[in-house]
Formats: structure tokens, C-alpha cells, sequence
């Protein structure tokens, strides 16, 4: 077992070592408009129905697009479209097309309204279902009423943010432990 020698941490950063991962690009579409953010503060609420709670800063041109169409895309990009993820969070829809500025293709969901991202390994088409944490917390809760997976590669290679401008990009996998799992927690 390893020891650790510790020392007091600011704990406004404790983030980095909490972050959900992967990063995901929300997509939505507003009054004729579309628009894409970056997004890392998620967090998986229910299995059944799949709910999603993400923090949206109110600040953000998506904030009001999604809180007006009660809709949005989370998509799951790759690690090779990084420099793509962290340039849609350095720019508002306010000013730019994000679509057209980053070249990334729309396509059209089943479920919803706001764009499916092309390029991304997953898509998940979400449907705004709670609304009382906007308020208090920009928290949206959103339950993913359609998912769009690659069928390969099996394991994606997503990114991860640990703050202060590093990734993680997700590397070994394993199944050593999957026989300590009781069959409901898998
Ligand atoms: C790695 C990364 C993670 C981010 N995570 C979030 C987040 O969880 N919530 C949020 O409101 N903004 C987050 N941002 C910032 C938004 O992506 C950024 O403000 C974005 O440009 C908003 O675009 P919009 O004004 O077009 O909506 C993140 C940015 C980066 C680069």
C-alpha cells in the first residue's frame, strides 16, 4: 500500500482531483441558432431514467440557448480533437459560429432539436427535466433520452481535465477487479 507524506491544498482546487471525466461538448440550438461549449462539471444522477446534472455558467451564450429550448447534445469527443475542445471554451457563440469556425459537422438527432456533433465518439440527445438548480447552482438536469455510440474503437481515447491548462488523456484499462463487483454495481 503506498504512503503519502501531505500538506494543506487550497480547497477551491480540490477539483483537479474530483473532475468527472471525459470532457464533453454540449451543442444546442436556439431561436435558429446553434452553438457549441465545453463543458467538464457533470455528474451522473440516476441510471434509469439516465440522468445528467451539468453545470452551465450563466455567464455562457449556451446557458440561455439551453434553458430557453430545454435541450441539449452532450457529446463525447476524442483526444484528437483537444486543441478543437479547449479553443470552443475560449470563444462565445455570442461572436462566433462554432460549427463553422472549428469545421465540425451537425447532424441531425431523433429526440431533439439541438445538433449532434459528427466528429465526437458519442452523442447524447437530452431533455431538460429539472429546472429547480438553475437558479441556486446553474445545475440543469437533464435525462438522456437517446445515445449515439461508435461501435469501435471499443475504449476512446477521452480527455480529462486536471486544471491549470493539463489533460489526462485515458489510457490502461482493466478488468482484474470486475470479479469483486456484485453483479447490480456493474
Ligand atoms: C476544459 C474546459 C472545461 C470547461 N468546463 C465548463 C463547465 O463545466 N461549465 C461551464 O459553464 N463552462 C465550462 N467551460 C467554459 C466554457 O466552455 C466557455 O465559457 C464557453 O466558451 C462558453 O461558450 P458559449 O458562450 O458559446 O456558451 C470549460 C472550458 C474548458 C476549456
Amino acid at each position: 500500500m503506498p504512503t503519502y507524506t501531505k500538506k494543506d491544498f487550497p480547497v477551491a482546487n480540490v477539483r483537479r482531483f474530483l473532475e468527472p471525466g471525459p470532457i464533453v461538448l454540449v451543442s444546442s440550438a436556439h431561436k435558429g441558432e446553434t452553438n457549441i461549449m465545453t463543458m467538464g462539471w457533470h455528474m451522473i444522477m440516476e441510471f434509469t431514467p439516465s440522468l445528467i446534472g451539468c453545470c452551465i455558467s450563466a455567464a455562457n451564450h449556451s446557458f440561455a440557448m439551453v434553458r430557453g429550448s430545454r435541450q441539449c447534445v452532450i457529446n463525447v469527443p476524442t483526444v484528437d480533437l483537444a486543441a478543437k475542445v479547449v479553443k470552443i471554451g475560449n470563444s462565445s457563440g455570442r461572436d462566433i459560429d462554432k460549427f463553422a469556425e472549428f469545421g465540425l459537422t451537425p447532424a441531425s438527432g431523433t429526440h431533439v432539436r439541438a445538433p449532434l456533433i459528427d466528429e465526437c465518439y458519442a452523442n447524447f440527445e437530452c431533455q431538460l427535466v429539472d429546472s429547480s438548480w438553475i437558479k441556486k447552482y446553474n445545475v440543469f438536469v437533464f435525462e438522456v433520452v437517446k445515445a449515439h455510440v461508435a461501435t469501435a474503437p471499443k475504449y476512446p481515447k477521452t480527455i480529462h481535465y486536471r486544471g491549470d491548462g493539463e489533460f489526462m488523456a485515458s489510457g490502461e484499462n482493466t478488468s482484474r477487479y470486475r470479479k469483486l463487483f456484485k453483479p447490480q454495481m456493474l
